[in-house]
């Protein structure tokens, strides 16, 4: 079955291929697929904005799509940047620049507690839908630790890993990541209707 990822984050798609190739999918990118569209994320949970991009891109094309719509949800900055973690240090902002404007915010800040939230949407060719939904739970450290991943993994302590995100590998991170459980949420829903690969 081949999957369109909906997405033109590269790092995206390669956590979606670690996951789903082995298990018999064939996962294209949004570009591999010649499908050229950017959807504009004007929901405000996560779930609507994965619809969102899956439908715009399911439109376009004969075959399934997946998409995700992820971020960052602080709890002393009452869950932002959440469904705004793209834009949070405004449009077209580096990840350097994002993860400066945080740790600013969070500069004398005690509860450091924060979670990562994934919706990831899956539409079949003949238009059933699919949501499935993964957390993983961390804290913010004061100072980027590692080179690996991208967006604000350098400041995500993972305490299941011992590490940052940024300090792990993708097999690392997928294995406890909120992707990498939607990932798997999504694999457990879509073997029960077209049954193993
Ligand atoms: P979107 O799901 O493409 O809208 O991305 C939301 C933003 O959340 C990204 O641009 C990243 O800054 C951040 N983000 C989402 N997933 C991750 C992750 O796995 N690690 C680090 N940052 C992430």
């Amino acid at each position: 079955m081949r999957i369109v990822a909906a997405t033109n984050n590269v790092n995206k798609v390669r956590e979606i291929k670690k996951i789903f190739e082995p298990l018999g999918f064939e996962v294209v990118s949004q570009h591999e697929a010649g499908i050229d569209v950017d959807v504009e994320e004007t929901g405000r949970t996560f779930e609507r904005n994965a619809l969102l991009k899956a439908r715009a891109v399911a439109m376009l094309c004969d075959d399934c799509v997946m998409a995700d719509d992820s971020g960052l949800c602080v709890e002393a900055l009452d869950g932002r940047p959440g469904v705004y973690s793209a834009r949070y240090a405004g449009e077209g902002a580096s990840d350097a620049q994002k993860i400066e404007k945080l740790l600013g915010e969070m500069k004398d800040e005690k509860n450091r507690r924060a979670k990562f939230v994934t919706s990831m949407a899956f539409i079949f060719p003949d238009g059933r839908e699919i949501v499935t939904k993964g957390e993983v739970n961390g804290r913010i450290i004061d100072k980027p630790e590692g080179e690996n991943g991208f967006g604000y993994d350098p400041v995500f302590y993972c305490p299941e890993l011992g590490k940052t995100f940024a300090q792990a590998d993708d097999d690392e991170k997928n294995s406890v990541s909120h992707r990498g459980r939607a990932l798997k949420a999504l694999y457990g829903e879509l073997k029960q209707v077209v049954g193993d690969k």
